[in-house]
């Protein structure tokens, strides 16, 4: 009788190569490896289909699903305006759920019964996988051997490596956890884990520190439409060579590094390095039009939005009928987000330097103080009184409680 099947989210590192094996050995599976293409660079694809089916995968899968992530998850994401705790641009989380999907996708059609990654049993990447899992195929089995066996270590982890004959990846372990894929790298883990310490400099890939950043402006366009972007410096791009010719010039000016401590969905703070080259330019031009843009409500109730769906995202909750309600309301809203932005980028800093679009609700004559058929300013009288009625009630009251009104004292 042939053998059930499992697929693996496999990148070729110590971790999952440990796993095809543990899988084999512990549950008696096939294992099919898939590796998600997510933009994390060619020198961490190469050779890895050869290398899952020395290991002992019946297959291996190589999915590039860049195009997917950018256009499906990143843009709806970036329209949305979620940025987590003020900061994060959400790489990870976003990517998550579209692996999942593919994994998904791979075990329905190799027949599997289950699938597995190689998350710990500490983050927030385990929720993302598994929730997205649920909602796609509930009825698949999920493995996450990081929290079943017995293994603890990287040492022990070598040492089931060799007793296995799996080959040990030659590169460098890194006193980190690194996760990279087309919109940013992150850094966490390790070495990082005091927040008290500044990151070694030699970190950094994507972005060049702010003091070797050319010491000229580099100008930057970036064309919007309805939300999403669609040119730079007046080239039309496909989302994926539009955030690459991003994330280089941004990268070349310093722009994109972000050092946090955030709160992770399983209960505890950690500290997290973050490089969104291309993406933090994106988020900061984006803004820009919708303030040009949208009416006052719109942009107000927008901003209380984009916080619950970057909560949503983050906590793994992508494929949700809440996030496909926001993004309704969102998909409304960027109706007429179209136009562009002229960005200088200086030294780790984007300053605006100009933004056009055909929907702008910009009027220039209402800004002058003038009077003019629209707005008379006798009508502010009016306005002001009833505007600040319910203020003016309470000070009259106040005075009768003798509860003056009060300053911003301090106590
Ligand atoms: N803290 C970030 C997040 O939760 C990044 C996680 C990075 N994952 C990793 N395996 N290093 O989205």
């Amino acid at each position: 009788m042939a053998k059930e099947k499992v697929v693996l989210a496999y990148s070729g590192g110590l971790d999952t190569s440990v796993i095809l094996k543990w899988l084999q050995e512990t549950y008696g599976y096939d294992v099919v490896a898939m590796v998600a293409d997510v933009g994390q660079g060619e020198d961490e694809l190469a050779g890895l289909k050869e290398k899952a089916l020395a290991t002992g995968a019946v297959a291996a899968y190589i999915e590039d699903i860049k195009e997917e992530l950018v256009r499906n998850y990143l843009f709806p994401m970036l329209r949305s305006g979620a940025v987590y705790e003020g900061k994060y641009l959400l790489g990870t989380a976003a990517a998550r759920p579209a692996i999942a999907k593919r994994l998904v996708e791979i075990a329905e059609k190799e027949g599997a019964v289950a699938v597995a990654h190689g998350c710990t049993g500490k983050g927030n990447d385990q929720v993302r996988f598994e929730l997205t899992v649920k909602a796609l195929k509930p009825e698949l089995q999920v493995i996450a051997p990081w929290r079943e066996w017995e293994i603890t270590s990287r040492t022990e982890a070598i040492e089931y490596a060799r007793r296995h004959h799996i080959p040990i990846p030659v590169t460098v372990e890194k006193p980190y956890s690194i996760d990279r894929n087309i919109w940013h790298i992150s850094y966490e883990g390790g070495i990082l884990e005091d927040p008290a310490r500044e990151p070694d400099p030699g970190m950094f890939r994507l972005t060049v520190s702010p003091e070797e950043a050319p010491d000229q402006p580099e100008r930057v366009e970036i064309g919007f439409e309805k939300g999403i972007p669609v040119s730079v410096n007046g080239e039309e791009l496909g989302p994926v060579e539009l955030v690459l010719a991003l994330n280089r010039i941004a990268g070349r000016n310093g722009v994109g590094r972000v050092d946090m401590v955030e709160n992770r969905l399983v209960g505890m703070k950690s500290r997290g390095v973050y490089e969104t080259p291309g993406g933090t330019l994106l988020a900061f031009a984006h803004r820009e039009l919708e303030q040009l843009t949208l009416d006052r409500e719109t942009y107000h109730f927008k901003e209380a939005i984009a916080l619950k769906y970057a909560e949503i995202l983050y906590y793994g909750l992508w494929f949700s009928p809440l996030r496909e309600a926001l993004d309704a309301f969102v998909a409304q809203t960027q109706e007429t987000v179209t136009g562009t932005v002229m960005l200088q980028l200086y030294k780790g800093n984007i300053i605006v330097s100009a933004r056009t679009s055909p929907y702008s609700l910009y009027h220039s004559d209402m800004a002058t103080f003038e009077s003019d058929d629209l707005y008379d300013h006798k009508d502010a009288q009016g306005f002001i009184n009833l505007f600040g009625l319910p203020l003016k009630i309470r000070g009259l009251l106040s005075q009768e409680w003798k509860q003056p009104v009060k300053e911003g004292e301090i106590g």
